[in-house]
């Protein structure tokens, strides 16, 4: 069986104020700080060391890491990559210990917008997970949540990359303004990335997604939102594809979050991809102005 990734890892992310990370991200919507210098903020979601690492700096996405599970499929994978004629590198000492891992490789996407690591081996933690906000995560093997791309040159590149190199699988396909979003999964959960063609949106990550397994939880945390002023991007709704109930705010680093609950899993054995004319059952209403 030739390699595939098996889940999303981590992310790493730029914001000019850490400390709004720690109010956005653990406060109200309830990861742990596992990490705090000057420089760099690390939240944790379930067992793993962390899942989500800020930086200071210009807000934005520097990096998806993706779970690949051994060192023979990392190998596997680059090569593979490589031959596809994307520039790999391997990761240095230095950068192979900050990001927690066994060993990884890193290459700079299609459009240029983001590096993709292909890693195995994130480091557990030495302590229980604890949520500020009693939340539990849909994470562990799920990965920690889902990416969703704007593109501007197209699906071609990324079919090719994910599908073809990589080793994801077509969940469905959803009609967007100008385009048809395509959703992919790399273990059970409905998507773990979605890309549409997009060129009147800011080219690059639109939102990351983070799951909750308690419907109270997520309301409570809906009214915290609005209660703090953080821009919401879009209500609280239900998707049709992945159903999963969810809201959109705008994180200090400016792209979204999308927090849900109840997402459907997949079993590839049985699954058959389709194509859905609306994102949404209901709600999901963008507010004025944003
Ligand atoms: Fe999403």
């Amino acid at each position: 069986m030739s390699a595939k990734v098996k889940a999303l890892g981590y992310a790493v992310i730029r914001t000019e104020n850490l400390d709004d990370w720690v109010e956005f991200g653990s406060h109200l919507l309830g990861l742990q700080v596992a990490y705090r210098d000057e420089d760099r903020l690390l939240l944790r979601m379930d067992h793993f060391a962390y899942r989500i690492d800020v930086r200071r700096g210009e807000p934005g996405a520097s990096v998806l890491g993706w779970d690949v599970g051994s060192r023979e499929a990392l190998a596997e994978l680059a090569e593979k990559v490589a031959a596809a004629g994307y520039t790999v590198e391997q990761g240095s000492p230095e950068l192979i210990e900050e990001r927690k891992v066994m060993d990884l490789v890193r290459f700079r996407d299609a459009e240029d917008i983001i590096t993709h690591e292909l890693f195995w081996g994130l480091r557990s933690a030495t302590q229980k997970f604890v949520s500020p906000i009693g939340a539990q995560f849909v994470a562990g093997d799920l990965g920690f949540g889902h990416a969703f791309q704007a593109l501007h040159h197209g699906q071609e590149k990324y079919d090719e990359l994910f599908r073809d190199i990589l080793g994801f699988r077509l969940s469905d396909h959803i009609d967007m303004p100008g385009d048809v979003g395509t959703f992919l999964h790399c273990n059970p959960r409905h998507h773990s990335l979605a890309y549409a063609n997009a060129p009147h949106r800011k080219q690059g990550i639109g939102h990351l997604m983070f799951e909750i397994d308690d419907l109270d939880t997520l309301g409570r945390a809906w009214d915290a939102v609005q209660d703090a002023g953080v821009t919401i991007l879009s209500t609280l709704g239900k998707h049709t594809n992945d159903e999963m109930i969810s809201f959109y705010v705008r994180s200090p680093s400016g792209f979204g979050i999308e927090f849900g609950v109840g997402g459907i899993l997949i079993d590839d054995e049985s699954w058959l991809p389709v194509r859905y004319d609306s994102a949404h059952y209901w709600g999901h209403k963008r507010p004025e102005g944003v």
